[in-house]
């Protein structure tokens, strides 16, 4: 392997430039993916003008395809994205001149990805898509395809070349989630990709860290005084997070058996959020500093031994209930899932990280289908302050300060804290105060994706994961896997479509005072 990367500012330099010239080749280009999120994020970076004019795709994968009717096919995706409200945007009017410029510039390639033959016409290719679009050599390799094919594509790129950089071009891999399945696959699928790439050139992503309100979490708590001097086991008495849905399995039931709401969302998407909560501040925005803190914190958590997972990890799994009053049906009784299934579609845990800022404050974590309301927060809990001073009047609790970062839907951040009723006597409200993002910026229609894609062509690593990072991840979780597949007398405690989940995970909090925020709004039952 060659080390001679290229040399180029650095990468928060260039930010809102122009991304340099380069081919972007898919794998999996015939995927549902492709079309809805990742074409209309190359649309939306077209839009933006953050594309070179010296830019290509092509689109690889294993079926021939007529170009003009697989185009046609993108136009549709980027069609229904800028008319879909679901993104948080507004709608927009699809703008054919910027999709032109895209469908321009986009070349269907046909191979099997297993065989070497492929990528040495890919390698053709490559070279007369350089020369047409003058692209400089450049090349970014999204991997949108299934997760056995990982290891094959990156080999088979290393041992056709096409991975090799030279001193004035790059080449990268963004590689997506899941990244291995327990904490041995993921090592492995390290140790094997680094015998073709450099740690550099490997972008592995999780989609939560393209949301603008998880990256506003180092904005929030490292661009304002007030929050750190109190981000500490001094003031805050515990964390929650909550990653909740109200779908469910959908026609993902081969995946989704073998995986499971643990391995689905707790070792990436709900670490990112925990990391980027409890890490210290790294000394810059460079991708290794914030990487670094990032995993110290993941590798501060204690780790569990399996008394710990029985006692702190509840795995729950759906039955048939209502979803917006609709009646939905469970787990069992989806298409292609095993009628005796014993995968969790729910996980709630309770985790310890064993540091100075945090050692003591507990760190609680659910993320479930099929729940009452879709959620994705993080909620701070500050202490209570001391009742003294209210002990001679009518007020007999005094509710703790709350800090709610809103990651989904309804962006935004709320302080929870007391006030005085008015009036005669001393009464205390708890009332909130609200920033809604959409109250003060115009959010475009987006993906999610845009950032990360423009940030692998940039070179700027800092929103993707580093092997130690995912490893630290998996090996949290690992103890958890391993007493669930050895132990099946652990329970599976079932909720209803549409609840907060079982009362396992609520027990977790009440066996210290402590309860979950409500899931359900104030006017609906929580179950
Ligand atoms: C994916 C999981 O990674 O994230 C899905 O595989 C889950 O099961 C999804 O639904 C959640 O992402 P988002 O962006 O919809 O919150």
């Amino acid at each position: 392997m060659d080390d001679a990367g290229p040399k180029s500012p650095p990468a928060t330099a260039q930010r809102a430039a122009k991304a340099p010239p380069c081919t972007m080749v898919i794998f999996g280009a015939g995927g549902d993916l492709t079309r809805r999120l990742l074409i209309p994020a190359v649309y939306n970076l077209a839009k933006d003008k953050l594309l070179s004019d010296n830019f290509a795709i092509i689109a690889a994968d294993r079926t021939p395809k007529p170009p003009e009717a697989y185009r046609d096919t993108l136009a549709q995706g980027v069609r229904s994205f800028v008319s879909d409200t679901a993104s948080g945007g507004e709608t927009e009017p699809f703008d054919a001149k910027t999709w032109e410029f895209i469908a321009a510039r986009i070349t269907h390639f046909a191979g099997d990805f297993t065989v070497a033959e492929t990528y040495a016409r890919l390698g053709d290719l490559l070279k007369t898509t350089e020369a047409q679009f003058h692209t400089g050599g450049n090349v970014l390799f999204y991997l949108a395809v299934a997760p056995q094919l990982f290891g094959t594509i990156v080999d088979r790129l290393g041992a056709a070349g096409l991975a090799q950089e030279t001193a004035n071009t790059w080449r990268r891999v963004i590689i997506q989630k899941p990244f291995g399945s327990d904490l041995a696959s993921a090592r492995a699928l390290n140790a094997r990709i680094l015998k073709s790439l450099d740690e550099r050139q490997i972008y592995r992503m999780d989609h939560f860290l393209g949301k603008e309100t998880v990256q506003n979490i180092m904005a929030l708590r490292f661009s304002n005084a007030i929050f750190e001097p109190l981000w500490n086991r001094d003031h805050i008495d515990h964390v929650q997070i909550t990653a909740a849905e109200t779908v469910g399995v959908e026609r993902r039931a081969n995946f989704y058996e073998v995986t499971g709401a643990l391995r689905d969302m707790v070792p990436n998407h709900v670490f990112q959020l925990l990391s980027l909560t409890a890490m210290e501040s790294p000394n810059s925005f460079a991708a290794d500093a914030v990487r670094n803190e990032k995993t110290k914190v993941l590798e501060a958590i204690r780790p569990l031994d399996f008394e710990d997972v029985r006692r702190n990890v509840v795995r729950g799994q759906y039955g048939p209930g209502h979803i917006n009053g609709v009646p939905v049906q469970g787990y069992r009784a989806e298409p292609g899932v095993d009628p005796h299934s014993r995968t969790e579609t729910l996980v709630a845990l309770q985790l310890e990280i064993d540091n100075w800022r945090w050692a003591g404050v507990p760190f609680y974590l659910r993320t479930g289908k099929r729940m009452a309301r879709r959620t994705t927060e993080i909620a701070i809990q500050f202490k209570k302050p001391p009742f003294a001073l209210f002990r001679d009047t009518p007020v007999d609790i005094l509710n703790p300060n709350v800090l709610i970062l809103q990651i989904q839907p309804d962006e935004g951040i709320s302080l929870q804290f007391g006030a005085k009723v008015p009036g005669p006597r001393l009464k205390l409200g708890t009332v909130q105060m609200d920033f809604r993002y959409k109250d003060y910026f115009h959010i475009e229609p987006s993906t999610g994706y845009e950032t990360l894609v423009y940030d692998c062509m940039i070179g700027d690593a800092m929103l993707f994961n580093r092997a130690d990072g995912v490893e630290a991840g998996w090996a949290v979780v690992q103890p958890i896997l391993d007493l669930w597949g050895e132990d099946k007398s652990v329970p599976l405690e079932f909720y209803a479509a549409g609840t907060t989940g079982p009362a396992g995970a609520d027990n977790l909090l009440w066996r210290s005072g402590r309860y979950w925020r409500p899931l359900a709004p104030a006017s609906e039952p929580g179950r």
